[in-house]
């Protein structure tokens, strides 16, 4: 769960005890309301003002919370020197100041604003699916950019997507939840920039609602489903259902309402693996834009204005205890290369799509018995029963160590938890080894993980000599001599107890270690080996072999 806060033009509600501590214990996201806006934060043609946004990034950092940037092109929220300009602007003059923006904002976020709503509100109310109908605005065609139709929002998501190449980059929209002639121009925009290669990888579903108008669980299943058939994320972003007020306060019936529609939309999440984020526009009924936009309406989130819970907060709290994340065998993966299949015993894993768990990523730790722990912030897997011990856990990709209790069987039962909230469960099969290389840039492909004699990374500009010795790390060796615990630092030397050869450019390394690596988690694999003469310099493929079962190609090692 996420929540908009803010503190642009309003009394700095963090110094809010009340307002920061629901904040913080209540939500895993946070998306500043305004303050990440043209207006507040670029109020004049050679100024910026990060102050208030950086704020908000700071305390989320300190909240392992993760960020939402909204928003980079919007035909609202301008300051007032952005409109006058457009009056006597070029398209290209236009151009060259919306790329400086993102580039400048997107910059100053880079790596800790994990994904944008880059264009917001571009498509007009009354776009039909015949013909994608846009929204007049400074960026579109008075003057615009430059180019005809969609050309513009699509300008804007190269531009974003070269400002900060991590980013998740989303357009985000109203009123589109439910289907119908706006949702399906947006849809072929879509289509056609994932068609053509224009970076965007989700759609913001803004989700103002009401009590009455709230879409079926059908129509919502729907939408959801045509998004993510499309490879694109759905991030519910700004959800808030107004109920009407007579004398300030809403009916019993309506908080009923208000209720379920909450539910609906969160289960519904749950249920679409695609759905990622589900977030509300505020999370007190003190600080809400409703009443100002919407006279007559209020009382439209999740918190009452003296931070009470509303039965909205406990039908959404019944959802999550009773909508588990789903698991899926082809998204447990070998943490090295990515592949899935057999799992085997002390091979690292990368488990996809459980997106139940911590909102900023937490790295491994270690317990009171020194072991590597096997419950990080909340967050276990099981094999059989037997928890694994953790390497990192964020929502939406886990990383562990397979227990070494399963050597031997035929198959494992894995299952996710996250604060009591149990997946189902899936049974993979065992392996006796399952290797796989590490790369360097931890893509699961090009330059391996590999130290030179000397220690240093082996890179195309710090090349193995032939002759010489390098150390590989890799995972799925399975089985070491003399046994080894879950989740404890490998100490010394030891042996694999499956057998272990390396080919470099197709030629025998021989191995002169392979066993745990001192100093790491038991699982880790070195392997030493001597890299041939007489190679071609440059990277060389690097495949390991264990028990028989050869790792994937696509590391490579690089040689003199
Ligand atoms: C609203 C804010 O909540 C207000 O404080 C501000 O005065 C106007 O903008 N869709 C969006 C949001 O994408 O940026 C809008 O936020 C609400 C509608």
């Amino acid at each position: 769960m996420a929540a908009n806060a803010d503190e642009f033009g309003i009394a700095n509600r963090l110094n809010e005890a009340e307002y920061a501590n629901t904040l913080a214990s209540q939500f895993n996201m946070l998306e500043p309301e305004n303050a990440m806006k043209w207006n507040p934060i670029h109020p004049s043609q050679d100024a910026y003002n990060f102050g208030p946004a950086d704020k908000l990034v700071t305390f989320a950092a300190s909240h392992g919370m993760r960020v939402r940037g909204h928003t980079l092109l919007w035909h609202n929220g301008n300051p007032a020197w952005l409109t006058n300009f457009a009056k006597t602007a070029t398209p290209a003059e236009m151009a060259a100041v919306l790329k400086s923006h993102i580039d400048m904002v997107m910059g100053h976020y880079r790596a800790q604003v994990f994904a944008w709503d880059v264009v917001n509100e571009a498509v007009s109310d009354s776009a039909t699916a015949l013909g994608t109908t846009l929204r007049d605005s400074i960026w579109n065609n008075q003057p615009g950019i430059g180019g005809s139709g969609t050309a513009f929002i699509e300008q804007a998501f190269g531009w974003a997507h070269e400002a900060d190449p991590t980013a998740l980059l989303f357009y985000n929209d109203f009123s589109i939840e439910g289907g119908g002639p706006k949702f399906q121009a947006v849809l072929t925009m879509a289509k056609d920039f994932v068609a053509r290669g224009v970076p965007i990888h989700g759609i913001g579903l803004q989700m103002h609602l009401n009590n009455s108008g709230f879409p079926s669980t059908d129509a919502l299943t729907e939408t959801m489903r045509q998004i993510t058939a499309l490879g694109l994320q759905v991030h519910i972003t700004e959800m808030d259902v107004r109920l009407m007020l007579a004398s300030g306060t809403a009916s019993p019936a309506d908080l009923q309402l208000q209720a379920q529609a909450y539910q609906r939309v969160l289960t519904v999440c749950l249920r679409n693996p695609g759905c990622t984020a589900l977030q509300t526009w505020g999370l007190t009924d003190k600080y809400s834009w409703i009443p100002g936009f919407f006279p007559g309406f209020g009382a439209a989130l999740p918190f009452d204005a003296s931070y009470q819970p509303k039965i909205a907060v406990a039908a959404l709290l019944d959802t999550l205890r009773s909508t588990p994340p789903q698991l899926l065998a082809t998204s447990i993966v070998n943490a090295a290369s990515y592949k899935a299949g057999a799992v085997a015993p002390g091979e690292l894993i990368t488990i996809f799509g459980a997106n139940y768990g911590p909102g900023a990523l937490v790295g491994a730790q270690l317990d009171a018995n020194g072991l590597v722990a096997s419950n990080l912030a909340g967050t276990q897997v099981l094999f059989d029963g037997v928890a694994a011990p953790f390497i990192y856990a964020v929502s939406g990709q886990v990383s562990v160590v397979v227990p070494y209790e399963v050597a031997g069987k035929q198959q494992t039962v894995v299952q996710y938890i996250f604060n009591g909230v149990k997946s189902n469960t899936v049974s993979i099969p065992v392996a006796a080894s399952a290797p796989g290389v590490f790369a360097a840039n931890a893509t699961g492909r090009g330059p391996g993980l590999v130290l030179n004699s000397d220690y240093s990374l082996n890179t195309e500009s710090a090349p193995a000599a032939g002759g010489s010795v390098v150390q590989i790390l890799a995972t799925g060796g399975g089985a070491v001599k003399g046994g080894a615990a879950n989740g404890a630092l490998a100490v010394g030397a030891g042996e694999q107890t499956l057998a272990v050869t390396v080919t470099i450019g197709g030629v025998n390394a021989p191995v002169i270690y392979a066993g745990p690596a001192p100093g790491l988690v038991n699982g880790v694999m070195q392997v030493n080996a001597m890299v041939p003469a007489g190679l071609a310099p440059g990277p060389q493929p690097l495949l390991i072999t264990v028990g028989g079962v050869r790792s994937d190609a696509g590391v490579t090692i690089a040689v003199k």
